[in-house]
C-alpha cells in the first residue's frame, strides 16, 4: 500500500471515530483546541474549532496533506511549472498581484515585466476615464460602464464591484452576462450611449454569450453614435488580440492577459478593468496587495498553521471522511452576497472532475456542491433544513468584525445572528431542555411527546467562521486568495488537475448543433425527448 493510500485510510478511520462524537465535547478534552484551530492572517480571523475533527482527525488530515505532496505541488505552482498538464500551461495568478520586482517565471520565462506593463496601462486608462481626459464620441465624459463577459470574465468583477463599490459611484458599473436579450434590455434601458463605455471581457473572445452581447452593445452604440463614434466607446480585455481588433476595438484600448491565468482566477488581471475604472486604481491596488499578503502566507506557513490548507482539509474531512456532499457558504455581509456564486465557479469548475491528469479515475469523491447567499436572509429560507434536515451540510460563515456602513446598531444585530447560528449549529438544543420549557408552560404530557422531538435540535453541525477585521480592498483580496489556494490544495489531495474545464465543452458543442435546427434547418439526430422539444419550439 502506498503512503498516500495509508494516509487516506487513516483519515477515513479518524473521521469515522470523530463523527461518532459531539464537536462541542472536543473542547472539554482538548484544552489547546481554540489555540490550535484559530489563526489570524492578512486581516482575517479564522476559527476552525467548530469543525468536525478532533485532535486525531486533524492530525490524520495533516498527514494526508503531507502524503499527497501539498508542499511540493505548491512549489511547482509558484515555480511556474506547467501544472495544468492537459493544456500544457503554468498557473500563475499569483503573479498578477505580485510586486513588479518579484522573480516569477512561467515555464522558465519571466512574466513580471509584462504584468507590470499591463498594470501601468490599466492604471493610466482608469485615471484618464475618471478624470474625463478620455471622453465619448460626442465629447461627454463617461458616466457608466457596461461590462460584458461571463463565467470568470464576469463573476469575479461583479463580486469585486459589490464588495468595494463607493456608495455613490461617479461612474456607474453594470454587468451583462447571459445570452438572454432580457438581461441586455433591462441593464441598458436607462443608460445613455453617449456616456457609456462598453468593456468586452473574454479570454478567448469567442464565447457565444459574450460575443452576442458585444454585438448587441455595438449595435446599440452605432444606432446613437454611428460606426466611428461607437468605436470610441469600446474597450476589450482578452488574450486573443487579433479577434479584438477585428471587432473594432482600437489596439490601445485592448488589455491583454496570459494563458497562464485561468478564467476563474483572472479577476486580478485586466478582467477587472471596469472595476479599476469605476472604483479607482487605489482600490484595485489594495485588492491586489491583500491577495499578495495571503500568497506570502500560503507559500511559507507550515501546513498546520496555513489558512488555505486548513480550510481545504476541513472540507476534505467532511467530504471524504464523513461523506458530506455539499457545503454552504454564508457571508453575513450584503456586499459579499455574491460570494457563493463566485465560489461555485472557482471550486466546482476547478475540482468537479472524476479522473486525474493520467486519465485514471479519481480514487475519492471530489468537489462538493457549494451554495449560499447572504445572512441573515438565508436564515429565513433554507436554514430550517440546515438545522433539522436529515443531512448534515458543513458551513462557512463569514462576517465583518467592524463596519461603519448604515444606521447605528444594525451591524451588532448582524453579528449576533452570525455568532448565534454558528453556536446553534454546533450545540443544538437537547430534548430535556425542550421538555422542561414545555412543562413549565403547562403543556400536557401527550402534547410534549409529539412536540418535543419537533423542537429539538441535534446540533453537531460543523462550521468554519471567517471574520474580516473590516471589509477593505486588502481583506477582500486576502479572502479571495484564501479560497483560490484552498481550491488548489483540495485538487492536489484529490489528485486532479484543478485548472482545466473540459466539462463545459459538450453542452457548448451541442448548443451549436441545435441553434441552426431551431432557426430554420432540418432537425438532426437527437434522443426522442430532445427531438420532440425542438419540433415543438419550431412550431
Ligand atoms: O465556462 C467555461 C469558461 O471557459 C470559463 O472557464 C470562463 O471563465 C468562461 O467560460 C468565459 O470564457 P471567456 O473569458 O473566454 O469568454
Amino acid at each position: 500500500m502506498s503512503d498516500l493510500d495509508a494516509a487516506w485510510i487513516r483519515l477515513e478511520t479518524a473521521a469515522k471515530a470523530a463523527g461518532e462524537k459531539r464537536i462541542v465535547e472536543f473542547f472539554d478534552t482538548e484544552p489547546q483546541r481554540l489555540e490550535t484551530l484559530t489563526l489570524d492572517v492578512a486581516g482575517l480571523h479564522l476559527d476552525l474549532s467548530k469543525q468536525a475533527w478532533d485532535e486525531p482527525g486533524l492530525e490524520a488530515a495533516l498527514d494526508l496533506a503531507h502524503a499527497a505532496g501539498v508542499e511540493a505541488a505548491r512549489a511547482r505552482m509558484l515555480g511556474g511549472e506547467a501544472i495544468n498538464s492537459s493544456e500544457g500551461r503554468a498557473v500563475l495568478h499569483v503573479a498578477l498581484r505580485a510586486k513588479a520586482d518579484a522573480d516569477i517565471k512561467a515555464q522558465g520565462v519571466p512574466v513580471m515585466a509584462e504584468v507590470e506593463a499591463v498594470r501601468e496601462r490599466m492604471k493610466a486608462f482608469a485615471e484618464a476615464v475618471r478624470s474625463g481626459a478620455i471622453k465619448g464620441a460626442t465629447g461627454k465624459p463617461f458616466k457608466a460602464i457596461l461590462h460584458i463577459g461571463i463565467g470568470g470574465s464576469d463573476l469575479g468583477p461583479r463580486l469585486l464591484w459589490d464588495a468595494l463599490r463607493p456608495v455613490k459611484p461617479e461612474i456607474d458599473l453594470r454587468f451583462v452576462a447571459n445570452v438572454d436579450g432580457a438581461e441586455f434590455l433591462l441593464t441598458t434601458a436607462d443608460l445613455d450611449p453617449e456616456e457609456t463605455l462598453v468593456v468586452v471581457v473574454s479570454k478567448t473572445f469567442t464565447t457565444q454569450e459574450t460575443m452576442s452581447n458585444a454585438a448587441a452593445a455595438r449595435a446599440w452604440l452605432v444606432a446613437a453614435l454611428g460606426e466611428e463614434g461607437a468605436n470610441a466607446h469600446l474597450a476589450a480585455v482578452s488574450t486573443a488580440l487579433d479577434k479584438t481588433s477585428a471587432f473594432g476595438v482600437a489596439d490601445e484600448r485592448v488589455f491583454g492577459f496570459w494563458d497562464w491565468v485561468g478564467g476563474r482566477y483572472s479577476l486580478w488581471s485586466a478582467v477587472s478593468l471596469s472595476v479599476a475604472v469605476a472604483a479607482g486604481w487605489d482600490v484595485f491596488q489594495g485588492f491586489l496587495d491583500g491577495a499578495a499578503e495571503m500568497d506570502a502566507h500560503f507559500a511559507t506557513a507550515p501546513l498546520e498553521k496555513n489558512a488555505p490548507v486548513l480550510v481545504a482539509l476541513a472540507q476534505i474531512f467532511n467530504r471524504n471522511g464523513l461523506d458530506r456532499r455539499a457545503r454552504s457558504v454564508v457571508p453575513y455581509s450584503h456586499r459579499l452576497r455574491r460570494l457563493a456564486s463566485f465560489l461555485q465557479q472557482l471550486e466546482m469548475e476547478s475540482n468537479g472532475k472524476s479522473v486525474g491528469p493520467d486519465g485514471k479515475p479519481a480514487q475519492r469523491g471530489t468537489a462538493t456542491v457549494v451554495f449560499g447567499d447572504e445572512g441573515t436572509n438565508v436564515q429565513h429560507a433554507y436554514f430550517q433544513c440546515m438545522h433539522q434536515g436529515t443531512d448534515i451540510t458543513p458551513m462557512e460563515l463569514i462576517g465583518l468584525a467592524r463596519s461603519d456602513e448604515g444606521p447605528a446598531g444594525m451591524h451588532e444585530k448582524l453579528l449576533s445572528n452570525l455568532l448565534a447560528q454558528a453556536e446553534a449549529f454546533m450545540v443544538g438544543r437537547g430534548t430535556e431542555d425542550v421538555v422542561a420549557e414545555l412543562t413549565a408552560k403547562g403543556v400536557s404530557e401527550a402534547e410534549i411527546a409529539t412536540l418535543a422531538p419537533q423542537r429539538t435540535f441535534a446540533g453537531n453541525r460543523p462550521s468554519t467562521l471567517v471574520l474580516l477585521d473590516r471589509l477593505t480592498p486588502q481583506t477582500f483580496g486576502a479572502l479571495i486568495a484564501l479560497y483560490e489556494h484552498k481550491t488548489f490544495v483540495e485538487g492536489v489531495i484529490w489528485g486532479i488537475n484543478s485548472f482545466d474545464q473540459w466539462g463545459v465543452e459538450l453542452g457548448k458543442v451541442m448548443a451549436g448543433r441545435i441553434l441552426p435546427e431551431l432557426e430554420a434547418g432540418a432537425v438532426g439526430e437527437h434522443d426522442p425527448s430532445t427531438s420532440a422539444l425542438i419540433e415543438r419550439l419550431k412550431k
